[in-house]
């Protein structure tokens, strides 16, 4: 007898050698909570979703049992042992029988699919996504929809091996103290410019960090018209502090001795929108589905998300900036306040506990630091 696991609703067994990570649980209830607000955004409760990699096929499992907006779901994995499993847990879910869930075990996943009109495709690879970006979008059935997209290499999007990621992902880097915020941004361009080469415009609904993965959200809509370099640029830095500057506006601007970073998707990646219904759902479903335990963090997870505001696409860590001006740390909120009432928008980044974003230039950022001592 194989051991039954429970992640929300879903039992689940894991066969030798097929991937489960307990640790990533989070990330799947957010992948339910965005499912069933993007149910409410598009006025459906028959979303057709596609789990691409599915292992033991857990995220899909709980995407139908648990969104209350999905219904028909495609599994596929390309190992043997996976497909066997995913089929195994289906059945423990009771949804063998069930007419609209399907399971593959195909590697050129995409070209059978040719004709599903997918609303949504969840793509979860060991590492980068980047091997499966043109497959995909060369692929898509339907004139709009929505996909997601994790990375789990984060050595090379974090820029611990900087020739890597300069080879893989086309982007000069340094070593910054913000480099989660950068592999988010990254991968959104990297993914812009797939999409693009096949005529799809996209837009970002959110973006997430946790332990040792980055996950995008994102629109897609075959509309060439839309497709706005303004979303990439590149980050400024003359060692005071960073700025940005979009891709239209580069031709003929002078640099002198400042520093380019990029290309990276310079753009917001939350849709404040759709986050805010993001919440909403994520406390309906947590009390519907007596889930409070799982539903909770993430709830807590997207509060965050609204105080920030990724249209200033830096951060400056405020616990590195004191230890550089050897002044203890003041209260983040002291320091956003201090900004604020100096005029300058200024917001505490979801993805790091001591980091803000401001249009303030870093000078006047000091200033502050060193004010909020005394
Ligand atoms: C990180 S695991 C997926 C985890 C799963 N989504 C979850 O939430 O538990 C990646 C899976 O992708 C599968 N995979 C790798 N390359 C593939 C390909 N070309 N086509 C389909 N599946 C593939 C692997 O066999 C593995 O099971």
């Amino acid at each position: 007898m194989e051991d039954v696991l429970r992640e929300g609703l879903s039992k689940i067994t894991v066969f030798e050698n097929v991937f489960y990570n307990p640790m990533a649980k989070f990330n799947r209830t957010l992948g339910v909570v965005f499912l069933n607000t993007l149910g409410s955004f598009v006025g459906r409760g028959d979303l057709v979703i596609s789990d691409i990699m599915a292992a033991t096929g857990v995220r899909g499992i709980r995407y139908f049992l648990e969104s209350m907006s999905v219904d028909e779901v495609y599994f596929n994995d390309v190992s043997k042992n996976a497909y066997r499993c995913m089929l195994k847990n289906i059945s423990l879910n009771n949804m063998v029988g069930v007419s609209n869930v399907t399971a593959f075990n195909l590697d050129k996943f995409m070209s059978l699919y040719t004709g599903i009109p997918f609303d949504f495709i969840d793509i979860d690879p060991f590492g980068s996504p980047l091997p499966f970006l043109s497959p995909i979008f060369s692929n898509l059935r339907k004139k709009e929809g929505f996909l997601a997209f994790t990375a789990t290499d984060l050595m090379t999007l974090c820029g611990v091996h900087l020739e890597a990621l300069n080879r893989k992902y086309n982007v000069f880097m340094v070593k910054t103290d913000f480099c989660h915020e950068l592999a988010i941004r990254i991968l959104l361009k990297n993914i812009f410019l797939v999409a693009s080469h096949h005529d799809y415009a996209v837009s970002s609904l959110l973006a997430t960090f946790e332990n040792q993965y980055v996950r995008v959200y994102i629109k897609y809509e075959r509309l060439p018209s839309k497709i706005s370099m303004d979303k990439l640029g590149y980050l400024v830095v003359d060692g005071e502090g960073y700025e940005f500057i979009s891709f239209k506006d580069i031709g003929g601007t002078s640099i002198g001795n400042k520093r380019l970073l990029g290309p990276i998707w310079i753009d917001s990646y939350i849709d404040k929108s759709f986050i805010s219904l993001m919440k909403e759902s994520s406390q309906k479903l947590g009390e519907e589905l007596r889930l409070e335990g799982d539903f909770k963090p993430v709830t807590k997870y997207i509060s965050r998300m609204m105080e920030d505001d990724t249209s200033i696409p830096y951060i400056y860590r405020i616990s590195k900036l004191c230890k550089l001006l050897r002044v203890p740390q003041p209260p983040i909120r002291s320091v956003l306040d201090s900004l604020k009432s100096m005029g300058y928008r200024s917001y505490r980044s979801f993805l790091y506990p001591d980091g803000i974003r401001t249009d303030a230039p870093v000078k006047k950022v000091l200033e502050v630091l060193k004010s909020l001592r005394s």
